[in-house]
């Protein structure tokens, strides 16, 4: 059974399905998801999912797009942390590709470190999203989160060698619908050379929907083609993918938090 470690839920894409796609997914082949605040109405979404379904789980943060919320819900955050299904901080990070500016890229970076501050108080691992950012966020975790916490490197872009360097500190790769796209030569040569014991399936859904529907909207039902592109990329059976990567996806966010 699939182990989804990255959807958005609470998006208004699944405004008039949600239920019932949600209630269909552990028949369709997924047990778990994780579902992530990206905002602060976001993280509230995600707690409430969670606690209306058995098999949603929720992780807490505030995107780096959205950093000038974090001071109003910093404390909301740290208080709901403690939250019994909230599973990780996330998802936090750089985002360069829509910040040029300097002056909010360093505000970016302030709020990142902040986040992370919590996640080390709580023993939590964390969600992180970096776009165009390679440098800084790779620099922030090993100086910041090296040895103390842990988490995932969700739907990673950058090269097989920074891959290599996070799985080195203890971090897993998160690999999602790009995967599958014809163009991603980058993301597949990291399948290739990252540990099975390292990856994530994971969605983004509404975004990153894979191949064949790619530009439709995404839900979890669709990482099996995910699953079998690395798969075939590994050239190891669907089945050990899917097995392997929630098997990942426990260790990291389900026993991390009974400690
Ligand atoms: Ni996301």
């Amino acid at each position: 059974m699939i182990f989804e470690t990255h959807a958005h839920y609470d998006d208004k894409r699944f405004e008039k399905d949600r239920d019932r796609l949600i209630a269909s997914l552990p028949e369709q082949g997924v047990a778990k998801v994780i579902n992530v605040g990206a905002d602060f109405q976001g993280c509230q979404d995600s707690i409430a999912l969670s606690e209306q379904y058995q098999y949603v789980y929720a992780a807490v943060g505030i995107h780096p797009e959205n950093i000038e919320e974090l001071p109003g819900s910093y404390e909301w955050i740290r208080e709901n942390i403690s939250h019994k299904k909230v599973v990780a901080v996330g998802e936090i990070g750089l985002d360069y590709y829509w910040e040029k500016d300097a002056q909010k890229q360093k505000e970016q970076r302030a709020g990142f470190i902040k986040q992370l501050q919590i996640a080390k108080e709580a023993s939590l691992p964390v969600i992180i999203h970096s776009r165009d950012a390679a440098a800084d966020t790779f620099e922030i975790i090993k100086n910041e989160a090296a040895g103390r916490i842990t988490g995932v490197v969700h739907c990673y872009s950058y090269s097989k060698e920074y891959a290599l360097e996070y799985v080195k500190m203890g971090y897993y790769i998160g690999i999602g619908g790009v995967v599958t796209f014809k163009n991603a030569k980058k993301l597949k040569e990291t399948a290739a050379a990252v540990d099975l014991e390292h990856i994530l399936l994971e969605t983004d859904c509404p975004y990153m929907a894979p191949e064949p529907y790619r530009g439709k909207r995404n839900d979890s039902t669709l990482l099996k083609y995910v699953a079998e592109e690395i798969a075939k990329i590994k050239q190891i059976s669907v089945q050990e993918v899917i097995e392997q990567t929630a098997h990942n996806a426990d260790k990291l966010f389900l026993s991390e938090r009974r400690k």
